[in-house]
Parts: structure tokens; C-alpha cells; sequence
């Protein structure tokens, strides 16, 4: 018979590998001005939120809080939506959940796809086992009102899903009619709006928009770690009368909502701290008064516009499509883009990001998102182009 072998504590003490402890400093985080694509600084009410000591995800306080952030997030949505939640992740969960709770086994899924968000989209619903059809515009345009009616009328989808602002690209997707054309061709409509919630328009329930996701790290102005989502009646009835279960356990809305609905029945062990950071984030913008917001954020983006042109440079997107959260600036092409992106972090401290996909190395993306939406920082970035950037085309063309 097998004898266990009884070690003595020294003995299990000597078995510890310590090939990984390693002595590092205690954490230091350099000073950042974050106006890339996200994440966008933070407000500093909401870090006060974060830090403070966690407590239970039962606890009669943190319950009232579920419900103080499921009320807000309808407000900032402007949706009436039951099953409006953040999900435990960051945007891209609550991406994953719109689909996993919508689609069934080969259904077909129409995405819009104008820029690298709306290929993630169409990636998910494939590992989702729909039937992935496209309707494509290059990455700086729109959809209009035919091109999706087109797209409905060939494709006939269960559900299309499409971005409103696409941060790959700087377009702001019209959203007018796409939903009475959903409802009238019975197609649920999906909406991402990551690079939207708080910076610019949205109207739920006006748009009969039938799913949408977003993040926390943008226009909510807090770090990055949740996703929230919202399920409107008709995805609602959809998903009660699945023949089978959603094939992701994390993110099925029906047991979810055993938790975040009276029940409170547990699920998983919440991020209370992000939860309490965004209950004041989304605190902090309904006293703002969330048009007011949105108003905001367009008087800094078109200041940034106007002084970017005035330096000489060109902007990617026509101005009746540009989001005022994200702007898409080409680089000129005597200067290193990367270069000079550079330099901002690390000589000021300044992010501002470089393109995705199809437009790496031909634009920066400038965010002015949320708490970093104010004319102090466009004055400050459309200051350092004109000092700066300068520079950077004298040392391309001296080496060439
Ligand atoms: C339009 C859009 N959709 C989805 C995502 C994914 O969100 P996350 O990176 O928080 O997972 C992003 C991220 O920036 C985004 O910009």
C-alpha cells in the first residue's frame, strides 16, 4: 500500500522555489494626461469612490448601490430598460454578452462593419456559432439609412449589430430609422457604444435600440474594469423563449439578473470597488445633467478641430461624421508618427494613440473623453503640436 510521506515543516518549508521573488519597489505610477482612445483619466471623486474599503456584495448598503447604478446607467442610456447592468469585465465582456443572450445556434448575423470594432463584433457572433453576413463602408465613412435597408432586405438577419462610435476611425454612425427598419424587417438591433456613453447623443429607447454595451474608462471617467449593458423587451422575450442555455455561463442575463433583480441571489463575487466607482461617476454626470455633458464635450472637440486645422493638419473624418469623443488626425506624411506620439509620453507626459488596422501609421486618435473633455487640455495638446511637431518634420527630412 502507498505510504504518505510526512514532511516536517522545515522540510516543506525548504521545498518554496524561489526562482521568481524578486525585490521590487513599491508601486509608483508616472503622471499621465491620457487623451488617446481610452482609457481616459479618471475623476478624482471616483478614485476616492475606488478606494475606499470594500465591503460585502450582499451588504444592505452595496445592494442599494446596485440599484442606484442600474438607475443612473438608465439615465445616462435614456432607456427604461429592466435588465440594464455593468458586467464584472471591461467593454469588450459586455460586447460578448449582448451577443451570447441574443444569438441562437445558426442564426444569421448581419454586422456593419467600418472600422476594427465592427470586425471584433463579427468575430464574437462567429465563435457564437451564427451565420456571420457583412455590410461593409470604408474606415472614415457611414452607413446610411439604404445601405442597411439594402443589407436587411438580402441578408434577412435575426439581429444586426453595428457601432455608433467607432474609435478605430473617428465616425459617428447616424443612428435615425436603423430601428424602425428592424423592427419592420423583425431583426434585433445591437448597439456598441463604448466610445459614446456620456461624450455624445444616445437615445435608447428613441432609436429602438434592442442590446448595447459600453465601458467604464471613457466618457463615465473611471478606470477600466466594467461593461455596461442593457437588454431591451423584445432581445427580453428572445431570450426567455431560448431553446437552449446561453453557451456562456459568466455572461447569461438570466441568472444575472437573479443578483442585480430582487432575488440578489449570488452569482459571482462583484468588483464592489469598481461598482462604487461607478456609481459616482455616474453620479458626478447626472449633476452635471447628462445634455450638458454631451454639449460639453462638442464645444472641446470642435475647439481641438479648429486648432488642429489651424496648424495645417488634416483632419480624417468629414465634419458631419466626426465624434467628439475621439478624433482622427492624419499624419503628415514628412513626420514619424510613432515618433512624435513618443515624445508627447515621454518628454510631457501627454498620450495620445496611433491608428488600428487598416489606419496604423496614418492617423493619431486624440480622445477627449469625460473628465479629460475640457478646453484647459485641448489649449494644452493644440500647444504642444505647435511647438513640437515642428521638430519632427525638420529631423525626417534632415535624414533623408
Ligand atoms: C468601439 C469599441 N468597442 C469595444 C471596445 C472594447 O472595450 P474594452 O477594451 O474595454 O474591452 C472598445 C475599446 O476601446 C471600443 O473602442
Amino acid at each position: 500500500m502507498y505510504q504518505f510521506r510526512v514532511l516536517s515543516k522545515t522540510q516543506y518549508l525548504s521545498q518554496v522555489d524561489r526562482s521568481h521573488k524578486k525585490d521590487f519597489n513599491p508601486i509608483s505610477v508616472p503622471e499621465r494626461l491620457l487623451l488617446g482612445p481610452g482609457p481616459s483619466n479618471s475623476h478624482p471623486d471616483v478614485l476616492r469612490a475606488i478606494a475606499q474599503p470594500p465591503i460585502g456584495h450582499l451588504d444592505p448598503y452595496y445592494i442599494d448601490l446596485m440599484g442606484e447604478v442600474q438607475e443612473l446607467l438608465r439615465y445616462v442610456w435614456q432607456t427604461d430598460n429592466r435588465l440594464t447592468l455593468p458586467m464584472s469585465g471591461t467593454g469588450s465582456s459586455a460586447m460578448e454578452a449582448t451577443l451570447a443572450n441574443s444569438i441562437e445556434e445558426g442564426e444569421k448575423v448581419l454586422v456593419a462593419i467600418n472600422g476594427y470594432f465592427g470586425n471584433r463584433l463579427a468575430d464574437m457572433a462567429s465563435r457564437y456559432k451564427a451565420e456571420v453576413v457583412t455590410v461593409e463602408k470604408d474606415w472614415g465613412e457611414a452607413f446610411s439609412l439604404e445601405d442597411i435597408e439594402e443589407a436587411l432586405l438580402t441578408h434577412k438577419p435575426a439581429i444586426i449589430a453595428m457601432v455608433h462610435a467607432e474609435t478605430s476611425t473617428g465616425v459617428c454612425q447616424p443612428m435615425e430609422g436603423i430601428g424602425d427598419l428592424c423592427v419592420k424587417h423583425d431583426c434585433l438591433l445591437v448597439l456598441d457604444t463604448v466610445t459614446s456613453l456620456g461624450g455624445v447623443p444616445l437615445f435608447l429607447d428613441k432609436w429602438k435600440i434592442d442590446l448595447a454595451y459600453s465601458c467604464s474608462q471613457k466618457g463615465l471617467s473611471c478606470p477600466p474594469g466594467l461593461g455596461p449593458f442593457t437588454m431591451g423587451p423584445r432581445a427580453e422575450e428572445k431570450l426567455s423563449k431560448r431553446k437552449e442555455k446561453v453557451p456562456n455561463w459568466y455572461l447569461d442575463v438570466s441568472l444575472l439578473n437573479q443578483y442585480w433583480g430582487s432575488d440578489r441571489v449570488y452569482h459571482h463575487t462583484a468588483p464592489v470597488n469598481m461598482n462604487f466607482g461607478i456609481r459616482e461617476a455616474l453620479r458626478l454626470l447626472a449633476e452635471e445633467g447628462i445634455e450638458n455633458a454631451w454639449q460639453r464635450h462638442r464645444s472641446n472637440a470642435e475647439k481641438l478641430w479648429k486648432g488642429l486645422e489651424s496648424l495645417g493638419l488634416n483632419l480624417h473624418v468629414a465634419e458631419a461624421l466626426r465624434l467628439p469623443t475621439l478624433t482622427t488626425v492624419v499624419i503628415p506624411s514628412d513626420v514619424n508618427g510613432k515618433a512624435f506620439s513618443s515624445h508627447l509620453l515621454n518628454k510631457y507626459g501627454v498620450e495620445i494613440g496611433g491608428g488600428l488596422g487598416s489606419l496604423a501609421g496614418k492617423v493619431w486618435r486624440i480622445g477627449l473623453m469625460g473628465y479629460n473633455s475640457n478646453s484647459e487640455n485641448v489649449e494644452n495638446l493644440l500647444n504642444l503640436f505647435d511647438t513640437e511637431l515642428p521638430n519632427f518634420r525638420e529631423k525626417l527630412s534632415s535624414a533623408a
